[in-house]
């Protein structure tokens, strides 16, 4: 078994439209659009966020830089060739052991369907089984988020298990999909 490649400290990472780079203060206009859009947030953890919140989730977000601990995250922007803000990436160092990690993704309204999650998605998952050596990506979803589902698909994550009525979210109980990829089947993709 291959040892997992940690610490690892985040540098720009780019697909071939797209630059993953660690968020910044002049980010705070359209991640604030984005995080305060309920269409946005409709399957989100959180409700539509106020600029204060967003104010101090930049500052939080924008130190994320290290992968080395069990609950270390990045939150890069996924940016175009031009330094365009199109939205965030999410990656959590779920187990060192079991060399596990969460995948998540977020874009604004008008940048939606032109294919910048999947590539900003792959751009991670290359990093997550090249240079970090893991084992294994999961995403958790709500099932209703059909745009979320279809990229799961496209990445190749098989759909391992739905949690009914796993959580009282927004007002209602609601549905966990769970959504996982295995190194040897990106390797197989790839
Ligand atoms: C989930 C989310 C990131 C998906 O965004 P997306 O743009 O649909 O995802 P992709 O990057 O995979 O793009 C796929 C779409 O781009 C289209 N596309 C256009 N050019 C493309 C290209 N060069 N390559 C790939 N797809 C392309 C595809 O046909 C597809 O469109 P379709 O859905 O109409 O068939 C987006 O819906 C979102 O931000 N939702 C709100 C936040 C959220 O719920 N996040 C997930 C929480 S689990």
């Amino acid at each position: 078994m291959d040892a997992v490649a940690l610490p690892w400290d985040f540098r720009p990472l780019d697909g071939e439209r797209v630059r993953l780079t660690a968020l910044r203060q002049s980010d705070l206009d359209p991640l604030y659009a984005m995080q305060s859009d309920p269409d946005v947030c409709r399957y989100l953890l959180y409700e539509p966020r106020s600029r204060d919140q967003v104010v101090d989730v930049l500052a939080r977000d924008a130190g994320a830089l290290r992968l080395e601990n069990a609950g270390d995250y990045l939150q890069p922007a996924i940016r175009d060739r031009e330094g365009r803000f199109l939205g965030t990436m999410y990656l959590e160092l779920h187990s060192v052991e079991d060399r596990t990690a969460e995948i998540g993704w977020i874009l604004l309204p008008e940048h939606q369907g032109h294919g910048y999650a999947q590539e900003a998605a792959t751009v991670l998952l290359d990093l997550c089984f090249g240079e970090l050596g893991l084992h294994r990506v999961y995403a958790e979803l709500d099932p209703r988020n059909t745009a979320s589902v279809a990229l799961c698909t496209r990445l190749g994550m098989r759909e391992e298990g739905l949690f009914r009525e796993h959580m009282w979210l927004k007002g209602e109980w609601t549905d966990t999909g769970h959504h996982a990829i295995l190194e040897r089947e990106w390797a197989a993709r790839r």
